[in-house]
């Protein structure tokens, strides 16, 4: 490389491959759909910000396996509602399920997380659903997925989440900025 650029010159070709390497690579953090409307499974949304997770919360059918649940969101939703406490359309979160053990290694009390169990999606997206909010769920095999009927998700979402769809009242980091901005329900946090 010395050699076929004038030492003047290099400094400057040394700049911009560095900013082209630092530069993020584009991911699939806005929904998209096949041509039938299916929703395709977001692949790294492990690379988002993690909200919180909770372990053995029940609030569907499946009782009884005690699992963790990892919730995300894509970088960019979560600054903007950092600056309105608001979730602006196009924003899908993933609640990833895990299974959980005590039995391993070093470990004598507590659980920590093991095997992927699959993934539930929310979407917010006011041109594409009349509903505006859609849910999904992806098991190992799914690429792509219709959206849930509204009784599965979307009625227990819209009547108990404290910031519009968003259960804000169970992630300790946004609970604050959505009291500071006047969006939160302060009523989803009564024991029911
Ligand atoms: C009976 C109430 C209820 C139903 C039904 C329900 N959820 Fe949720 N959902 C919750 C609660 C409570 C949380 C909060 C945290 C957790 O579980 O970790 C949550 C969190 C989520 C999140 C993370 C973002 C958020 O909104 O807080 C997603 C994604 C999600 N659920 C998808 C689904 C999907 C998909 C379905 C339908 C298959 C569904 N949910 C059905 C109560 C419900």
């Amino acid at each position: 490389m010395r050699q076929l650029i004038p030492p003047s010159l290099f400094g400057v070709v040394l700049a911009a491959a560095v900013l082209l390497a630092a530069s993020p690579v584009p991911t699939p953090e806005f929904p998209q759909y096949t041509g039938d409307h299916q929703l395709l499974r977001p692949a790294d949304y492990r690379e988002w910000i993690f909200l919180s997770s909770g372990l053995g919360m029940s609030y569907s059918a499946q009782a009884g396996h005690e699992m963790f649940t990892n919730v995300f969101v894509p970088q960019w939703a979560y600054q903007e509602f950092l600056k309105s406490g608001k979730w602006p359309d196009k924003t899908m979160f993933v609640v990833e399920d895990r299974g959980s053990t005590s039995k391993g290694s070093i470990n004598k009390a507590g659980h920590y997380q093991t095997d992927w169990m699959g993934i539930g999606v929310e979407v917010k997206d006011e041109s594409h659903f009349p509903e505006k909010w859609a849910y999904f769920n992806f098991d190992e095999d799914t690429k792509s997925a219709s959206a849930n009927p509204k009784a599965g998700c979307w009625t227990c979402h819209d009547q108990h989440a404290a910031v519009e769809h968003v259960f804000v009242q169970f992630y300790p980091t946004l609970k604050p900025v959505a009291k500071k901005f006047g969006t939160y329900k302060g009523a989803a946090e009564e024991v029911q």
